[in-house]
């Protein structure tokens, strides 16, 4: 386990805001390989080291980098990275980053991670907009939080994501010749690989893609009132389904070259996002 560090998600915001001089109301925390620069318009750059208390992850693929910039006329600010819990790091450093954007103003969150697909259909390169998810890490992020009349821990999650958001970046992405699946994504602790009977039982539990990342956000933006559009890039089939083993560089590789298609679907999603 990392040491706990001394931080404040106000300070950090109230740093990110005086440096940059912008009020986003759209977030976005990006996964494994895929490259959202192009997304924003001249965008500010601050690397996370520079903000007390931030969290930098080693993961290859993970820029560790804020960027603040203008997409279609919004203000939105990307984390471009994310630390994971595989890496040593508690629940309340992999959601320090969401409660960071939520002070900022962060209204609507947009969660993007790598995925194995447990169903034939969702084929390596393909997304998968995320309409459900199981949280099989064995940890909630909201434990131990104080519960508040105005803020309950007591989050009810039978719409974590956000059905308006769902609907609109399907008819987007159909649209645009995008093709999305939609499907209900399982999160695990990591970093191993799962066993084929570990794929196997995941599967029948209801899951369509397997990740190690993006549920405790998702847990922790509800907690805060933010409405969550979860994206998942497909980089492979999960264990015992596809012919080859199981590679960070390849989930990385195929992440990244999806990255031009998904700026293109969310640029046209930011544009629909209420502010
Ligand atoms: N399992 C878990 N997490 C993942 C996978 C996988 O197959 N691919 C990308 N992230």
């Amino acid at each position: 386990m990392k040491t706990a560090v001394n931080r404040s998600a106000r300070d950090a915001a109230a740093y990110i805001k005086a440096k940059k001089d912008k009020s986003p109301s759209i977030g976005i925390i990006t996964g494994s390989g895929l490259d959202f620069a192009g997304l924003i318009e001249r965008g500010d750059e601050i690397p996370y080291k520079e903000i007390q208390g931030f969290p930098c992850s080693k993961v290859r693929g993970h820029k560790n980098r804020v960027m603040i910039g203008k997409c279609g006329g919004e203000n939105v600010i990307i984390l471009q990275g994310r630390v994971h819990y595989y890496e040593g790091y508690s629940m309340e450093d992999i959601t320090f980053p969401v409660k960071v954007l939520s002070e900022i103003g962060v209204k609507n969150i947009i969660l993007t991670n790598a995925a194995g697909s447990m169903k034939t259909f969702l084929k390596p390169g393909d997304f998968m907009v995320i309409n459900d998810h199981i949280n099989l890490t064995g940890i909630n992020p909201l434990r131990g939080l104080p519960d508040h009349k105005d803020r309950s821990r007591f989050v009810d999650m039978s719409q974590a994501h956000d059905r308006d958001l769902i609907n609109k970046t399907l008819e987007l992405g159909f649209g645009m010749g995008i093709m999305l699946h939609c499907g209900v994504l399982a999160a695990v602790s990591g970093p191993s690989y799962e066993t084929p009977a570990e794929i196997q039982m995941i599967r029948t539990l209801g899951a369509d893609a397997v990740c190690m990342s993006t549920i405790p956000e998702v847990i922790m933006s509800r907690y805060l009132g933010m409405k969550v559009l979860g994206l998942s890039v497909i980089t492979n089939y999960a264990a015992g389904l596809g012919t080859s083993s199981l590679r960070h560089e390849e989930v990385v590789k195929v992440a990244r070259s999806r990255s031009k298609d998904a700026v293109r679907l969310l640029s046209a999603i930011i544009k629909y996002m209420p502010v």
